[in-house]
This record gives C-alpha cells, structure tokens and sequence, in this order.
C-alpha cells in the first residue's frame, strides 16, 4: 500500500523543509511516534536532516528516464538490470475496439510474440515481476490473451496471479457485453522474489522472515475508477492510484521499474510517488513530451530526456 513515508515524501517533494510538526498535520490518521519513526527511518532514503526537527525530502531520490524508441526493442537496456516491468501494450484487437469510433486507438498497435518475452527476460532480474496490463477477454481475443501466457511461460516466466481492474462504476457497453473490467496479468521471473513477511517464522523466531511472494496478498480486485476523460492526455491512460497500488506490491523502494509503452506516462508518475526509479519508453513523440510535461510539474528537477536521434 501507499505507506506513511511515501505520503509525507509526496507532500514535501517540493517544499524546501518542513517540520514534525507539519508532518503530523499530514497524517492525522496516523500516531504521532509511527510519523516519526517512518521519517527516522528514511533518513538518508527519502529524507534528510537539515537541522534540529527540520527536515527536507531527499533530491534525486527517485529519478526518471524517459527514452522516445521503440519498447520491443530492449537492446540498451543490460541483461538482469529491471527490478519490474510494468506495462500495458497497445494490444491490436480490431474487433474489440469495433462500436463507436472513439474506441479506435490513436496510435500504432501490434500483437506480442514470443520475442517480446525473451527481451523482457533478459532484462529483468530473477524472481522479479512482470505486470502486463490486458483486455477484458472476450470471443475475439481470448486465443490471444492464452497466447500471451504461453509466450511467457516459453520464456521462463512463471504465472504469479492475474486480478481484475475494476473501474468503479463505469460501465463501456461495447461488444456483446458491457464490461468494466480489464486484467492485470502478474508473472515472476522463474520463482518469485521473497518480498512476503511471513508472520509465522517472524513471530516463531523473532526475525523477520520474508517468503517467496508479492508484499502482501494480493486483493480479489483492484477498484479504482478510470481517469476522467476530461483530465486525461492520453486515450489508454491508467489511474496512478492504480499503478501506485500495483507497484506497492511488485516492488521496494528505490527499485527500477521499466514501462516498454508509456503512453501517459502514469506508470512513471506512480513509481516517482512512491521512490521508485522508472525507465519509460514510447514511440509517439507527441506522448513523450506529454510524459515530460507531466513529470516536470511533479519533480522539483527536470526530467532525463534521451530522444532517439
Ligand atoms: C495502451 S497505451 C499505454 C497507456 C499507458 N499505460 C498510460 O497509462 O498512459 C500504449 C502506448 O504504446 C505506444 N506504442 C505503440 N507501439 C510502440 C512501440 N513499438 N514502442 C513504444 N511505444 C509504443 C503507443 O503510442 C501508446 O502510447
């Protein structure tokens, strides 16, 4: 989840410092040894001491590199590099979108093949998750979503979990049936990281015991609404409430989180909230300046930008 310390980080992300005493006013849910013992812990992560009872977050405690490219093309990025990789390809599914143009895409899709999977092998480190954004199955592309979970498997990724995104109340009646759900597919890399406490041996032994596994069990369901059409700059954009729950579970702080097809850039904006590193490839370059734009407002420093020359 959205933890005490990433949410006094996002307050005073951009403040010059700010007190306990301010902190406490953020969290009021929270107890007042539990604000500052998360600040205390972070010291040096997220935070720094800048004198007594003052502090400031952390600069460069998260970063962001946003390269314009082609995200099937993983060639420079070095083997067992990626901590995630977090990402919802623009999957080609012409009859799905069929009912109503607004649901054409507006940019270039395709179908993954296996190769698409022996990249993302390559480049993500052992144990480590893969989340890959899907389409509510349907008769026309069913054989494809199986597809996608045999091109993975082929490639030494193991079936983690697969959970529904439910989309509040919004209901598309597009197709046979009205859906308001996609999938959020979750495989790890050969047998998943440990990054579940195990509450039996930690009490058992006194240590804490992690077990093979996402941080925490995994909900039936995601519910979070989409974005409001009126806010958002990209057609397929993901909530970052969304994407900030979803990587709460994947990952620790400070890790490396790869998106292949950036789109909005909502997966950078959710790693970047939560001190997670993120690498964000799109192809478009009227979205990867959008990306740009985005994350200049939240970052207090200027976004990395490499276009393809
Ligand atoms: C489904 S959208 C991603 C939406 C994104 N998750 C968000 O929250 O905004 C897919 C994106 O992939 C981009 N794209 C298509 N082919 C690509 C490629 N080969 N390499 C990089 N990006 C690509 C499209 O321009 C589109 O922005």
């Amino acid at each position: 989840m959205y933890g005490v310390a990433e949410r006094i980080y996002a307050c005073f992300r951009q403040a010059e410092h700010f007190t306990l005493k301010e902190a406490y006013a953020t969290q009021e849910d929270t107890p007042r040894e539990s604000v500052r013992a998360r600040i205390y812990e972070n010291l040096g992560i997220r935070f720094e001491r800048i004198a007594k009872g003052l502090y400031k977050t952390k600069d460069g405690a998260a970063s962001c590199i946003v390269i314009e490219g082609d995200g099937r093309d993983l060639s420079m990025i070095a083997d067992a590099s990626i901590d995630c990789i977090f990402t919802d390809h623009p999957w080609l599914d012409i009859k799905s979108n069929r009912g109503g143009n607004r649901f054409f895409s507006r940019y270039d899709c395709f179908q993954y093949t296996s190769d698409d999977f022996k990249e993302k092998a390559r480049v993500l480190k052992d144990g480590c998750f893969l989340v890959e954004v899907l389409p509510a199955e349907n008769e026309s592309n069913y054989e494809y979503l199986y597809a996608i979970k045999q091109y993975a498997k082929q490639n030494g990724f193991e079936y983690y979990a697969k959970v529904a995104w439910k989309k509040g109340a919004f209901v598309s009646n597009t197709g046979r049936k009205s859906k308001n759900t996609q999938d959020i597919m979750i495989f790890s890399k050969g047998p998943a990281r440990k990054l579940r406490i195990d509450k039996k041996q930690t009490a058992k032994n006194g240590i804490l015991t992690y077990m093979r596994g996402t941080n925490g069990m995994l909900p039936t369901m995601f519910d979070v609404p989409p974005v409001n059409p009126r806010n958002k700059i990209h057609q397929s954009e993901l909530p970052v409430a969304l994407c900030e729950s979803i990587i709460s579970f994947v990952t620790l702080t400070g890790e490396i989180i790869l998106d292949t097809f950036a789109g909005s850039g909502a997966v950078g904006e959710a790693a970047l909230n939560l001190c997670r590193n993120a690498i964000l490839i799109e192809n478009a370059k009227n979205s990867v300046i959008k990306i740009c734009n985005r994350l200049r407002s939240i970052l207090a420093f200027e976004p990395c930008f490499e276009a393809e020359s």
